[in-house]
């Protein structure tokens, strides 16, 4: 755990008296210890400080980043993406409490609920009230307020009396009506339900941490919660979130008198409702059904704990009422937990397309939960190391999301006298590269996650660094996509950056041309050839973001280019700078926006021969212009640009680049000096003031063939 706020003695100094020194390690330890917070906060939900003590990190955190702007890095400054204190959640006061269930594992147990049912409401067996019979989703609820039809607030659960407004997050959520539909919306509706995300699209979010070397999310409630309570909207609109109505708030008026009733309206109006809602008269109906969702519980596709029993008739709930916090006529029957135990017969490890090196468990068969498991991953080499797996061991696995079960230990009765702590393998088993674990020179600590170091030269990361160097914010080869350069690479014609530039030539060579292969005809053939010709003059900036340096993005390329001017300057000063100690090192943590972390991944990249090899050969194929060249040429230089109307294959913000890239300036509104107007679908009033003036309109796509067919880009 993060040490406490009291633990550094510097802590107690003002901003102001911190030396440099002092200043940088302070940093480095509030940074870690932020980012702990943030994890516990986010991911875990299990928060250890106060947001008051949170807040306290973060303001020296800042006040010391504006005493030493030195300090700020790639890595601080995407920690503060939408995370400053003011943006935090506000308060949203539940008007009706959102309590929770009481819990029964056992038919019995089920049985007495329902004799207590009875009784409360003095009736005798023969005339039980129909139960309403449900999954439980494992998510997190949520309470969303429609007024007039119209999403005006969403807070999440909290303590039950009070939650965080989570509007801009939900607003996200496709499957979240912006709009209710249909007949007889009430006035004011607080529709309550379960966001949750399905087992793809959390394999896929974890796959993405773990390759970036963060921390990868236990389960898919875990990652459902900390994408929900993001502080950065857009990072939530790129998690895939889902939502099932079941249970409401504050109504102004009920649209039906049964709990099936009010679920079926909700689904009229829109709302997301689950399909295996039945309604049961008695209670072998409602043990049924809790048998039937078991047997299709791992085939949801989704995480289920439990089935859920109501009383289906609302007069009889609110006779009913509550005890404590739970209500008299609701009920959570749960699923025994999926959990198995079996032998790690193996570990392999998998490359991925960055490097990252991830160990995987390969297990004799078991079944958990109905699904035969036979791998399990084990994230990174640091989590191997934590919890001590080794070959041989007996180990628990869970299916945390059915896809990609989760090894929780090894149980030591178990363990072989022979097993030995695993030796995570230094070498690259894709190429045989050193794979190294990089140390965050601010904190001294080492990564989780050991990667390959051979780059290009590494058969599993060549495929991905060849199409981040054809990707459109890089090189932007048209007709070079995904596909095409996977079969290129299959094929043995590129297998490094600067063999797209000789294929022509080659081609012209080949006994099997480019145009008599299938997908290829003769136009597609000439129109490539073209399109990587036009590519031959390229501006600085792009030039180096497309090497796919680490931690060297589209605005540390133009730092670089910027600085250096030329890709020869910066290659000798990282060549010089592997000496700590010289100047050349002190040149590039001291260049505006650079920090430590990005100069040690420059270094590292011009350390390597086969780097230098492609730099230089690629240098012999393009010519490298200066960024301004670049948009001087342009015929949009020196033009005021402004977008308007929705675009359909590019964002607002790529669309503002590719204008900026190209020397012409982005306006939000249309005047007298605007000379272009990009219309997207549905633009409104800007098109008309646009076509009032006379100004030049045009479409989505004629702008981007005006974009890419602009020479000198
Ligand atoms: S009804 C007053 N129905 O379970 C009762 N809850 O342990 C309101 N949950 O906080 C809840 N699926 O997050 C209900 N079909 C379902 C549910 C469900 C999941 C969760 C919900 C609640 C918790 C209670």
């Amino acid at each position: 755990m993060a040490k406490s706020a009291s633990a550094s003695p510097l802590r107690a100094k003002p901003v102001g008296e911190l030396s440099d020194g002092d200043a940088r390690v302070e940093h480095a330890v509030l940074d870690e210890e932020i980012a702990e917070h943030d994890r516990r906060y986010h991911q875990e939900d299990r928060p250890a400080i106060s947001d008051a003590d949170y807040d306290k990190l973060r303001r020296r955190y800042e006040e010391i980043e504006a005493r030493f702007p030195a300090l700020v890095d790639e890595e601080s400054r995407s920690r503060r993406v939408g995370a400053s204190p003011s943006e935090k959640f506000a308060k949203v006061r539940h008007r009706v409490p959102m309590l929770s269930l009481s819990n029964a594992f056992t038919d019995d147990e089920v049985l007495e609920f329902l004799a207590r049912v009875r009784r409360f409401l003095d009736r005798d067996a023969a005339s039980m009230p129909a139960f309403t019979a449900e999954p439980k989703i494992d998510g997190l609820s949520c309470a969303i307020r429609y007024e007039r039809g119209e999403l005006t607030r969403a807070a999440t659960r909290g303590d039950g009396e009070e939650g965080e407004d989570v509007t801009a997050n939900v607003r996200t959520i496709r499957a979240i009506p912006e709009r209710l539909e249909g007949k007889n919306v009430p006035e004011v509706l607080e529709v309550r339900g379960e966001v949750y995300l399905r087992h793809d699209d959390f394999a896929r979010i974890n796959a993405r941490q773990a390759e970036q070397g963060r921390p990868v999310f236990a389960n898919p409630r875990n990652a459902a919660a900390g994408s929900l309570r993001q502080l950065d909207p857009a990072v939530t609109a790129r998690r895939p979130l889902r939502f099932f109505a079941y249970a409401w708030g504050e109504v102004s008026a009920l649209p039906a008198a049964s709990q099936m009733g009010v679920v079926e309206a909700f689904a009229r109006f829109g709302l997301p409702t689950n399909p295996l809602i039945r309604l049961c008269r008695t209670s072998e109906e409602m043990l049924a059904h809790y048998r039937l969702i078991e047997a299709q519980r791992s085939s949801l596709g989704y995480d289920i704990d439990g089935v859920v029993y109501k009383v289906d008739d609302l007069a009889l709930q609110r006779r009913l009422g509550f005890v404590s916090r739970s209500p008299r006529w609701a009920l959570a029957h749960k699923f025994p937990a999926e959990k198995a135990t079996t032998p790690v017969e193996a570990i392999e490890i998998q490359v991925g397309r960055t490097g990252a090196l991830t160990p995987v468990a390969k297990l004799r068969p078991v079944t958990v939960g109905g699904v035969v498991v036979s791998n399990a991953t084990l994230h990174n080499e640091e989590e191997i190391q934590r919890k001590d797996i080794r070959i041989g061991d007996t180990v628990t696995v869970q299916r945390a999301g059915d896809v990609i079960p989760q090894v929780l230990g090894f149980i030591e009765a178990m363990r072989p006298q022979t097993a030995s702590p695993y030796d995570f393998p230094k070498l690259c088993p894709a190429c045989g590269s050193h794979a190294v674990r990089e140390i965050n020179p601010r904190t001294g600590r080492e990564d989780a996650v050991r990667r390959c170091t051979g780059g290009l030269i590494c058969p599993a990361q060549a495929v991905e660094r060849l199409r981040h160097f054809v990707s459109r914010n890089a090189f932007d080869i048209e007709g070079l996509g995904a596909e095409r350069i996977e079969l290129f690479y299959k094929e043995g014609l590129v297998a490094r950056p600067q063999d797209i530039f000789t294929l022509e030539e080659r081609d012209k060579r080949s006994t099997r041309r480019l145009m008599e292969r299938e997908g290829f005809g003769e136009t597609s053939a000439r129109n490539l050839f073209n399109a990587i010709a036009a590519r031959r003059e390229i501006a600085l900036n792009r030039f180096m973001y497309a090497l796919g340096i680490r931690h060297v993005g589209e605005a540390t390329a133009k730092e670089l280019a910027r600085h250096f001017g030329s890709v020869k300057a910066l290659e000798e000063t990282a060549v010089a700078a592997q000496d700590r100690t010289c100047e050349a090192w002190s040149e590039l943590t001291s260049i505006e926006g650079i920090g430590e972390v990005v100069a040690e991944a420059l270094v590292d990249f011009f350390e390597e021969a086969h780097n230098r090899e492609i730099v230089k050969e690629l240098l012999e194929q393009v010519s490298v212009v200066s960024p301004e060249a670049a948009a001087e040429n342009s015929a949009l230089s020196g033009k005021t640009v402004v977008f308007t109307g929705s675009l359909e294959k590019i964002t607002r913000e790529e669309a503002k680049a590719m204008a900026e890239r190209l020397g012409a300036k982005v306006s939000g509104s249309v005047s007298k000096k605007t000379d272009l107007v990009v219309a997207g679908a549905s633009a409104g009033s800007k098109l008309a003031k646009a076509r009032e003036l006379g100004i030049e309109t045009i479409d989505e796509e004629a702008w981007l063939n005006l974009a890419r067919g602009v020479k000198s880009e």
